[in-house]
């Protein structure tokens, strides 16, 4: 697929993946539509791009379903319409479960797993009107391989992968194809120091963001559907699918650390005492 030209909408275009998206579609010729929460760090992610006149930006809080409604409104008329859509805007809180607080549980369902499909509903009927439309849902390797301290946001990016898949055989004889690629550690702001203090003890490599949008770039130009970036992570989430009981096993000795990380100073859990029923468990399992 060639990307001259075309009209791309890109959300969470203001956050490390999402910049390096924009600079490097920009690159390749396409017309980029930024969308974040502030239209002022959206004007900065471009003000120094040689092809910045082919970008323009429009502010909304995709977790409102009024703003995702400006939002689709200005997509659908802009240039003519938008011909790809990248759903890539996302939240993650690394929190024990029972640490996690109500909005925080509702804002990481409807950020990124109720928008962006929200999103794809509004936005198929402008997508249709293009000969080769793409959605293109940027998941996560958490949303193939479950990971304690990260259990909403494994449940959003899980539903996400489910979504993609569904959708692609719906539109299977449209002109839309659905794309879902799923990244693995990558450094940018998503991730608080304690993940990245975590990252560091267990040895996961983190990938820069200009290298994922790369990647992302590339897999959509060569019309590949699915793929997670990285390996091990490639063979975990394989292995994962066909043998749970066994990444179970391989997960569990790390379930302490994972814990205490979970509860530092800087992640969300830390504001609240360790649950003794959870600790209980733990001696229980080992
Ligand atoms: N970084 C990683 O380690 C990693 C690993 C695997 C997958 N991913 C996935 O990669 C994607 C991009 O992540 P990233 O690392 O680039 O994250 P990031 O740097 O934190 O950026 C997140 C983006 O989402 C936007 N956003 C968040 N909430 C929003 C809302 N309610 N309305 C509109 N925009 C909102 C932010 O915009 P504003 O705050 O400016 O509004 C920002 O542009 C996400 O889907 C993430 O799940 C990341």
């Amino acid at each position: 697929m060639n990307l001259h030209g075309k009209r791309v909408l890109v959300t969470g275009a203001s956050g490390g993946i999402g910049r390096a998206l924009v600079a490097r579609l920009l690159d390749e010729g396409a017309q980029v539509l930024l969308s974040g929460r502030d239209r002022a760090t959206l004007l900065q992610v471009v003000e120094h791009h040689a092809e910045r006149r082919r970008a323009a930006v429009f502010a909304a809080n995709i977790a409102s379903a009024s703003d995702r409604a400006r939002l689709v409104e200005f997509a659908s008329r802009w240039l003519g319409g938008i011909e790809i859509l990248i759903n890539n805007a996302a939240v993650n809180d690394f929190i024990l479960l029972t640490a996690q607080s109500a909005e925080s549980l509702d804002a990481t369902v409807a950020t990124n797993l109720i928008a962006p499909v929200d999103l794809c509903r509004r936005l198929i009927p402008c997508l249709a009107r293009s000969e080769d439309a793409h959605i293109v849902n940027i998941g996560s390797v958490f949303g193939s391989l479950g990971f304690a301290g990260n259990s909403v946001y494994c449940a959003t990016k899980f539903g996400l992968r489910g979504f993609s898949e569904a959708l692609r055989r719906e539109l299977a004889d449209s002109t839309i194809r659905v794309h879902y690629f799923a990244p693995r550690v990558t450094q940018t702001a998503f991730n608080c120091d304690a993940v990245n203090d975590l990252n560091k003890v267990l040895g996961n490599v983190a990938d820069e963001p200009a290298d994922v949008a790369r990647q992302i770039v590339q897999r959509l130009q060569a019309g590949q559907l699915e793929c997670v970036l990285g390996w091990p992570e490639k063979f975990f989430a394989r292995l994962n699918a066909l043998l749970p009981r066994v990444v179970d096993r391989a997960l569990l000795p790390k379930l302490t650390t994972i814990r205490e990380f979970a509860s530092q100073p800087g992640s969300a859990s830390a504001a609240e005492p360790a649950h003794a029923f959870v600790t209980a468990k733990a001696r229980e399992i080992r």
